[in-house]
């Protein structure tokens, strides 16, 4: 199949492939076809895009491509040049745009939403919204140190002394936290909130003090905060506007997906701000989330407080920002086409698959059924109903029964282990009788070790004890020789798992400090 990578609009950054992606995607099977200057505002000329293997043309040409991928959702004209049942890849936000959603219908194209795609570990590396809003957390962070004129860090100095600024962020979603270890890094002193209290850990973790909101929120199955109710808005609010007027900085994320972003700042609070204070309204495209803000500009009130509305922020890196973006196209399309044969194949039996698509060959598809993420916390188990005293009664004999034959079973185990491990103790020779006492010893000490270690680090310790296997590794190759040919086989097969555990071990640790590794 034939795929376009269109030039974005004049004033966007973004390009949806760049030469490494484009090379990649030729490997997937396909005929890649890049609109002349493309990637010119990420800085990848043509020629780049022309070594890499794909064929440059024209507008019309990459628009009438079977599959046509974006950074943004085409306009009138565009989808014009599309032919009926190709396919259409990009951001196209089709919760926000219904009108939008109709033009793809009509023109009868199958539509796929990038940034739909749900917040499941599968699903991570195709994240469109996700790998944009880190970019973008830290482009607003260094956006208002520009505005702020004043230094981030606190200074000690022969001429006098300056304490560090302080920087405070709602929302800590993917581009808070992100704003939150940006300005942290910066030497500024942080605060981060979130209605989620069970971001807490994470904020604190990027270096800010979590300041919690006086109101429980609810957390739907998505992983996304629901919207507040006015009350619970109201006091969030009083609180937001309190640390407001104490802060130098702040960085408002606050976003509810497919849903006008919540207003956290309202004239009041801005106008309770120092003069020279700064406001990152990310959320600006969506409404914003100050009354002040004025989407794609910087405004400064009468008060002196400045507004950065900005909705390009990711754009604002554009290099890194494509990179990122063409590797979640990538991903996608690695997904899209199993047969590495250039041949789409829709399985809306994938949850991730149907929650993109919008529509397919005309028929619409939108809304997905819901997804259920693991970043929801676990609802609260609902109370059992009432039970009459016969129903109780039951109950209790049925679960005393229950126990009695969980303690049968246990007790038959225990005794056919033992006879088990007697018989082997007969069998061995008496000289090697005492390595059990050593194999008991370590597996009792092995699972206390192992089961006192938090469950996250179980992968590193593991990668770790697997290099231990060099110890049986030695055993095995010093009986390999063995006349006994049932004791050298035994011997050649340890060596061989042991060098598996090893040689896995050391690949395993090598690639998890090369994460932490800065190039
Ligand atoms: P996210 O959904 O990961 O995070 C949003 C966070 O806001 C969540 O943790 C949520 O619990 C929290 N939240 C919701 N309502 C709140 C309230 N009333 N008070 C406090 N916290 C509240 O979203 P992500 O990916 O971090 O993006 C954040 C915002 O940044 C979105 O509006 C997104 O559209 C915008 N964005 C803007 C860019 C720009 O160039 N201006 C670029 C990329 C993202």
């Amino acid at each position: 199949m034939r795929l376009g990578i269109p030039c974005q609009p004049p004033d966007r950054s973004l390009a949806a492939a760049t030469p490494q992606t484009v090379e990649r995607l030729i490997r997937l099977g396909y005929d890649v076809v890049v609109q002349r200057g493309a990637g010119a505002p990420a800085h990848f000329p043509d020629t780049a895009y022309e070594e890499a293997g794909a064929q440059l043309a024209d507008r019309a040409e990459v628009w009438a491509c079977n599959i046509v991928v974006t950074a943004y959702a085409p306009d009138d004209a565009e989808l014009d040049l599309m032919h009926p049942g190709a396919t259409l890849i990009g951001r196209l936000d089709p919760a926000r745009h219904p009108d939008f959603v109709q033009k793809l219908q009509d023109h009868s194209l199958t539509a796929l939403a990038i940034d739909t795609v749900p917040r499941i570990s599968r699903a991570q590396s195709m994240d469109v919204l996700s790998s944009q809003a880190n970019l973008a957390g830290y482009r607003a962070v260094i956006e208002a140190a520009g505005h702020f004129g004043r230094l981030l860090n606190g200074q000690v100095t022969a001429a006098g002394k300056f304490p560090p600024a302080s920087v405070y962020v709602i929302g800590a979603g993917v581009a808070g936290l992100a704003a939150i270890g940006t300005a942290y890094s910066l030497g500024a002193v942080v605060r981060g909130t979130d209605v989620r209290p069970e971001v807490a850990d994470q904020v604190k973790s990027v270096g800010a003090e979590f300041v919690p909101v006086p109101t429980a929120q609810e957390v739907s199955a998505d992983g996304y905060a629901k919207e507040m109710s006015t009350d619970q808005a109201a006091l969030a609010n009083a609180l937001y506007a309190e640390q407001a007027a104490a802060a130098d900085i702040v960085v408002t994320t606050a976003n509810i997906p497919g849903r006008r972003a919540p207003l956290l700042l309202d004239r009041a609070a801005v106008e309770a701000m120092r003069p020279g204070s700064v406001i990152v309204d990310m959320a600006a495209a969506n409404g914003g989330n100050t009354e002040l803000t004025v989407p794609g500009e910087v405004v400064t009130t009468p008060g002196g407080v400045t507004i950065v509305g900005y909705t390009d922020l990711a754009e604002r890196l554009p290099a890194q920002a494509s990179q990122l973006y063409g590797r979640n196209i990538l991903n996608l399309l690695t997904l899209l086409t199993p047969g590495k044969d250039g041949e789409l194949a829709l399985d809306l039996e994938d949850q991730v698959v149907r929650a993109i698509t919008v529509c397919q060959a005309g028929e619409l598809l939108w809304p997905p059924p819901p997804v259920s993420v693991s970043a929801a916390p676990k609802a609260p188990t609902a109370a059992a109903p009432p039970q009459s005293a016969s129903d109780a009664a039951a109950d209790a004999e049925a679960e005393a029964a229950a126990q009695a034959r969980s303690r049968r079973r246990k007790t038959i185990g225990i005794a056919l282990a033992a006879t088990a491990a007697a018989a082997l103790v007969l069998v061995t020779p008496a000289a090697a009788t005492s390595h059990y006492i050593v194999l008991a010893l370590a597996i009792i000490l092995g699972f206390h070790v192992i089961s006192n270690v938090t469950p996250a680090l179980h992968t590193p310790l593991m990668s770790v004890t697997n290099a231990i296997s060099g110890i049986i590794l030695l055993g095995a190759i010093s009986q390999v020789g063995n006349a006994n040919p049932a004791i050298s086989g035994v011997a050649f097969i340890a060596i061989m798992l042991a060098s598996i555990n090893v040689f896995g071990g050391f690949a395993v640790t090598h690639r998890m400090l090369a994460m932490f590794r800065k190039e």
